[in-house]
């Protein structure tokens, strides 16, 4: 099937997300709730594209590709609504990159630099003060004022992490994961600071 990216011819199979074959033909296409073979709900809303064929704003992690799809991935208005959905994760989040452990790993940091995204511009729309770093087990740790609620975590576990609460106060609760390779796994799924294995130098005794 064809489809056109940036006015350029794409020939692409149909059968994956638009996202997919974008990543693989060399597009740079930023996700945060989206990660390469994992479950995911499509949520943050970071990975949008425009059908020019129709004019719409489209998730690409939850669209599949249509013939004569005119797909737009790198004009203002597009770059623009990803810094809104950029800044929407940040009015929640409690940023401070300089002392965060996840920070070598933490796809929102990365993104608000290369989107030139405000920390501030929807204000800090509810106190996080309270939601301080939790050991769950082993090397892992969980960091609730730094979770964007994305649920890879949630989605990917075989050891039955869920969510509780609603809204902004919704956090994931973890159980002991089964197995230490799980930890490092799921702390690697997380697209934020919030689930990390602490380096032993930095451990706890
Ligand atoms: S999770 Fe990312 S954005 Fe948040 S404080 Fe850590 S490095 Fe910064
Ligand atoms: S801990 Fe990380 S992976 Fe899990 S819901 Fe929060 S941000 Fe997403
Ligand atoms: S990456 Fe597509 S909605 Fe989050």
């Amino acid at each position: 099937m064809k489809i056109f990216v940036n006015d350029k011819e794409l020939e692409v199979s149909g059968k994956r997300i638009l996202i997919e074959e974008l990543r693989e033909a060399g597009y740079n296409i930023p996700s945060m709730c989206y990660a390469a073979g994992a479950e995911h709900h499509p949520s943050c809303m970071v990975c949008m594209v425009r059908n020019e064929a129709n004019d719409q704003m489209i998730p690409s992690c939850a669209t599949f590709p249509t013939e004569g799809m005119r797909i737009d991935t790198e004009s203002e208005d597009v770059t623009a609504l990803r810094r809104m959905a950029v800044e929407l994760l940040l009015s929640d989040h409690h940023a401070r990159c300089g002392g965060c452990e996840g920070k070598e790993k933490c796809k929102l940091r990365e993104l608000s630099v290369q989107l030139k995204a405000k920390w501030t511009r929807y204000g800090a729309l509810t106190p996080v003060g309270e939601k301080v770093q939790e050991h769950v087990t082993g090397h892992l740790y969980y960091e609730p004022a730094k979770c964007i609620r994305c649920g890879l975590c949630v989605y990917n576990s075989k050891d039955g992490f869920t969510f509780q609460g609603r809204g902004f106060n919704m956090q994931v609760v973890i159980p002991e994961p089964s197995k230490p390779h799980v930890e490092e796994c799921l702390a690697e799924l997380c697209p934020t600071g919030a689930l990390f294995i602490k380096k032993k130098e930095s451990r706890e005794e």
